[in-house]
This record gives structure tokens, C-alpha cells and sequence, in this order.
């Protein structure tokens, strides 16, 4: 049997710290992710300085960890790959450095990941197939976008949020109730033991593939400003709405698109709710498939998949490269120096 080749990749653009031994057919080999949750909480959301102090304190134990979970050397990995955007900038650097220095103490070949296409890659992890042409949704606590993919690594942005992601409104109806940082998975569990019965808007429903959450948040603020609120109804009637907006986009999208998969990444992909909502064969005869629960949030496997793919295609990056906290996703057009 051919020896598979490895790559370890790190990821630290938020708020986990996160190692992995992955495989050039996409298979994890092992996965280390330390997360700061409790250390955010009772701030009810991200504090970058603390993010990054923390990066610094977990990074070398978390990549020490998952070199020897894998049993995996130094001399063994064809490559290093890290995150380079879009992330917090502190929280970046510590990864982008780690990545750097290993590739210079090692003689390993450095390669810039965007965190982005990382995630559209966590479907692909452990022998996952996916067929293109297919349409992307992704709903993390940064971002909510569908993207079309006619070939794999070929995006064309769809539509974007024009101001919250969903995984934000998540956790912001969440605070507003007084449960602490992240709420998402919190509001997505009281949901199922509510009914649908305050009224809330489903802003941009009937236009285009573009979001925006911030409205449906200060509706559900507006609820809860009245008082007597029933927690478990507003939350159901809260996710409803969402759903409602994410799964009219798609449909919309697989209409126009006609693709062989659509693909669920992101945070938000790990609640029940949603998968259940999307497999109901709403969409049609598609392929839906969503990443297991352990890469649905951020991760360092899926940097590695998004890694080898950026490897094989356009070879090393430049160890120049600086972070890039605001880095979209990368077009059809790209070029080779594009990420
Ligand atoms: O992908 P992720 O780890 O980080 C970003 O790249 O942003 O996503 C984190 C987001 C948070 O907003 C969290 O509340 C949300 O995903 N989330 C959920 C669930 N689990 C995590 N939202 C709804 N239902 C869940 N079960
Ligand atoms: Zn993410």
C-alpha cells in the first residue's frame, strides 16, 4: 500500500486553538481543538485580548498534542498550513507565527489558509464525497453566505450577510434572554420545547441571496422589552424565522443553480433543527450533506483539507505573507498568489 502523505495545520483566528495530522485524501489522522469558551463566557462574546493570551499560552501543548496522537514526526509532513484571515488579528498572528517558525526550524513548505474555505472543506473530511456543481451555505458565528461552486475551489459569492451573521443573532437573542456566550446552541435546544407564537420578521426574504439578522435580533429585543416573555416561545418563533430565511435562500439557489450537492457548513450546521429542516426534502432530489458535528465548528482539520487542496494546486505560499483579518473568499477567477 502507498504511504499517504500528512500535513499538519493549525488554526487560531477566533477563539479556539487547534492542531491536526491530516491526510492528502482528506483523512484526519488526528485533531486537537482547545477551546477558550469559558474563558469569554461571562463577557457574553469574544474578547480579542484575552483570545489572543490565551493562543499564546495553549498553541505549542495543542500541536504537541496532535503530532503525537498521530504518532506523526517532523520529517514526516510534506507541509505546514495555518489560517491567515479572515479572524480576530492578535488571535491570527499566533497561529501564522507558530506556522512560520515551525516551517523555518523544520525546512517544511508554509500554506496560507483562508479560514473561509476552510470551513466549505469540512464536508470533505474522512472520505466525505461531494459532487459539483454544488451550492454552499455557510452559518458560523462570522459569516453567512451561499456560495456556488461549478468545480471545486471555483466560488461565486451568491450573497452575503449586510450585517449580523446568523450564529451572531443567535447568540445575541441568547444574551438578551441572560444565558451566557455562545448561546447559539443554548436558543437552538429551548426552541424545540416552545411554539411559534410571536410575530418576527424575515428581513430580505424575497430578495436576492443577501441576509441581514441585525433586524430579527432588535425585533426579538423588542419582544423581550415588553416583558412577560415565554423564553422557550420566542426562542422557537426566533429560529423558525431564521430557518425560514436560510432554507427560501437555498431553495431559491438550487431553482437557479440546479447543482448535485448543497453543502451545510459552519456552527450553525450543528443544530438539529436546521439539519432536520434541510433533509426534509424541501429542496428537492439534491445531495444535502453537512460536515460531522465535531468539524461543523472551527477546527484545525479542516484548514489541513483546504491546505492540501491549496498545496496541490498552487504549490507553496509565500512565507511572507502577512495575516489577513479581513480576507474574503477567494473567487473564480483566482490567481495563483490568490488565496
Ligand atoms: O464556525 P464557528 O465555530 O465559528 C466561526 O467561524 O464563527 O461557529 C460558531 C457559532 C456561534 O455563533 C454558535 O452560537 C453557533 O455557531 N452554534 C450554533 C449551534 N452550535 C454552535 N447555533 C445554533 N445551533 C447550534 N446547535
Ligand atoms: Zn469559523
Amino acid at each position: 500500500m502507498d504511504k499517504k502523505q500528512i500535513l499538519l495545520a493549525i488554526e487560531s483566528s477566533c477563539d479556539e486553538t487547534a492542531a491536526a495530522i491530516v491526510q492528502d485524501d482528506f483523512t484526519v489522522i488526528s485533531s486537537v481543538v482547545s477551546s477558550q469558551i469559558a474563558l469569554h463566557a461571562k463577557y457574553g462574546g469574544v474578547v480579542p485580548g484575552i483570545a489572543s493570551r490565551q493562543h499564546v499560552v495553549a498553541m505549542n501543548g495543542v500541536i504537541k498534542e496532535t503530532l503525537e496522537k498521530a504518532k506523526a514526526t517532523p520529517e514526516e509532513l510534506s507541509a505546514v498550513a495555518v489560517t491567515v484571515g479572515p479572524g480576530l488579528p492578535g488571535s491570527l498572528a499566533t497561529g501564522i507565527s507558530a506556522a512560520k517558525a515551525l516551517c523555518l526550524a523544520w525546512s517544511k513548505p508554509f500554506v496560507a489558509v483562508n479560514h473561509l474555505e476552510g470551513h466549505l472543506f469540512s464536508a470533505e473530511l474522512d472520505g466525505a464525497k461531494v459532487e459539483f456543481p454544488a451550492i454552499y451555505l455557510l452559518v458560523s458565528g462570522g459569516h453567512c453566505m451561499i456560495v456556488y461552486a461549478a468545480e471545486r475551489g471555483k466560488y461565486k459569492l451568491l450573497g452575503t450577510t449586510r450585517d449580523d451573521s446568523v450564529g451572531e443573532a443567535y447568540d445575541k437573542v441568547a444574551r438578551e434572554l441572560g444565558f451566557e456566550y455562545p448561546g447559539g446552541p443554548i436558543i437552538d435546544k429551548l426552541s424545540l420545547q416552545g411554539k411559534d407564537s410571536y410575530t418576527l420578521p424575515r428581513p430580505m426574504l424575497e430578495q436576492g441571496y443577501d441576509f441581514s439578522f441585525s433586524g430579527l435580533k432588535s425585533a426579538v429585543r423588542r419582544e423581550i422589552d415588553k416583558g412577560n416573555i415565554v423564553k422557550e416561545d420566542i426562542a422557537t418563533s426566533f429560529v423558525v424565522a431564521s430557518m425560514d430565511v436560510l432554507s427560501t435562500k437555498l431553495r431559491k439557489a438550487v431553482k437557479e443553480y440546479n447543482p448535485h450537492s448543497v453543502i451545510v457548513v459552519g456552527g450553525v450546521s450543528k443544530s438539529p433543527i436546521l439539519r432536520s429542516k434541510l433533509t426534509d426534502g424541501s429542496l428537492g432530489k439534491v445531495n444535502v450533506i453537512f460536515p460531522s458535528l465535531k468539524y461543523s465548528t472551527d477546527n484545525a482539520a479542516m484548514i489541513g483539507a483546504a491546505g492540501w487542496w491549496q498545496f496541490k494546486t498552487n504549490g507553496a505560499s509565500s512565507d511572507n505573507i502577512p495575516m489577513m483579518p479581513n480576507l474574503s473568499l477567494p473567487l473564480a477567477d483566482r490567481k495563483v498568489d490568490d488565496l
